[in-house]
């Protein structure tokens, strides 16, 4: 139904208002030809564009049965459609899956479902345009209006109650659809409980470059960066070593600001040519690697959304979305003059939706509880 704002405003609560709804038989001529149907002033013109002696009680097979039923089969046909979709994607799920499959049968179990809604609509249910007008809009509905409201409402629902097989059909349709909507929920996997709060990094293992090479601190060129990984075995390009890559800075003479419980997380003199610190490489926003950095504002930049780190106070975020500074990893030299951690980081790394109470062992990065 749609509304137009006409010059007549509809009947208020009158002596005439009181005869209205029960005794117009909807689909009757008098109901039909009554302006009050259609919201206008009794006695006012009829606009030109409020249409009227239109029965809405009229379904398109109102005379023929068989076309009814042929109707009703049409929809049945297409919600069966989607049932058959719904095992399929069950079956192509458990069978291991295959995207491009179960994206076929998604879109063809709602098109399916669709269409059925548009058919049954077209063929099975009445009704054609009925323009109102909206009348005044600083009062409550009249009496009259919501009992015409109540009778057009159980007017739609008639016709639904007339094809209990297609009702029927419906809801099962959604139910073994809709379940195997639920399918693809398996594929979030196990609860990551607390693996996302430690990485590979333990006391003593060398940082390594993208070639499994141990570094120096002399790797580092004045202003440099460079992306380190721990030396597990692992290739340092597996996914599992993602998450414990990270970014070692020389800051050369740049004044950063040392924290009083990290004292010895960085290597070389703060201030001297070859002060080297470690930041995780995981951006606390999204888990974007963190790998442009501006050196003369010694800034950290994520590709992704343009969060801005300032390495010189703790990699606190100055732009962008990211919600936490990036964490430190401890650093130190071996005997043979490699770059080794201290421990693993004593914060989750990555995005601030592991930004809750935790505490990590730093020494076995393995101990982690949840408060
Ligand atoms: S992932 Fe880094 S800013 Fe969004």
């Amino acid at each position: 139904m749609t509304t137009t704002e006409g010059t007549h405003s509809r009947p208020v609560g009158d002596g005439a208002s009181e005869d209205w709804g029960p005794s117009l038989l909807p689909g009757s001529e008098e109901y039909l030809e009554d302006p009050r149907h259609y919201g206008i002033e009794h006695g006012a013109p009829w606009p030109e564009d409020v249409p009227h002696g239109q029965n809405d009680m009229h379904w398109r097979y109102d005379d023929d049965p068989r076309g009814a039923r042929r109707a009703e089969l049409r929809v049945a046909a297409c919600w069966t459609v989607t049932l058959l979709c719904g095992i399929g994607l069950a079956w192509v799920y458990v069978a291991g899956g295959q995207t491009q499959v179960e994206g076929g049968l998604f879109a063809l179990g709602f098109g399916g479902l669709g269409v059925g809604f548009v058919l049954w609509a077209r063929d099975l249910l009445p009704g054609h345009d009925v323009i109102a007008s909206r009348g005044g809009l600083t009062h409550a509905s009249e009496e009259s209006d919501r009992r015409l409201a109540v009778q057009s409402l159980g007017r739609g629902l008639e016709p639904m109650a007339r094809r209990p097989f297609l009702a029927k059909m419906l809801g099962g349709v959604l139910t073994v659809f809709g379940i195997s909507l639920l399918f693809p929920l398996a594929s979030l996997g196990p609860a990551v409980d607390g693996q996302f709060a430690v990485t590979a990094w333990r006391r003593g293992i060398r940082a390594v470059n993208e070639d499994g090479d141990p570094v120096r601190p002399g790797d580092i060129e004045a202003n440099g960066i460079l992306t380190v990984f721990p030396n597990t075995g692992e290739d340092p390009g597996s996914p599992a070593m993602a998450q414990s890559s990270v970014v070692l800075i020389n800051l050369a003479s740049a004044p950063f600001e040392v924290r009083p419980d990290r004292k010895d997380w960085h290597i070389g003199a703060v201030g001297s040519q070859s002060c080297i610190v470690g930041f995780s490489k995981i951006c606390t926003h999204a888990g974007c690697p963190v790998s442009l950095y501006n050196w003369s504002a010694h800034e950290l930049i994520c590709p992704c959304h343009q969060s801005t780190f300032r390495v010189l106070e703790d990699c606190k975020p100055i732009f962008g979305p990211a919600p936490r500074n990036l964490a430190q990893l401890p650093l130190a030299v071996d005997d043979e003059g490699y770059i080794i951690a201290r421990s693993d980081f004593n914060e989750p790394v990555g995005p601030g939706y592991w930004n809750r109470p935790i505490r990590v062992n730093p020494n076995t990065g393995a101990a982690v509880e949840y408060s």
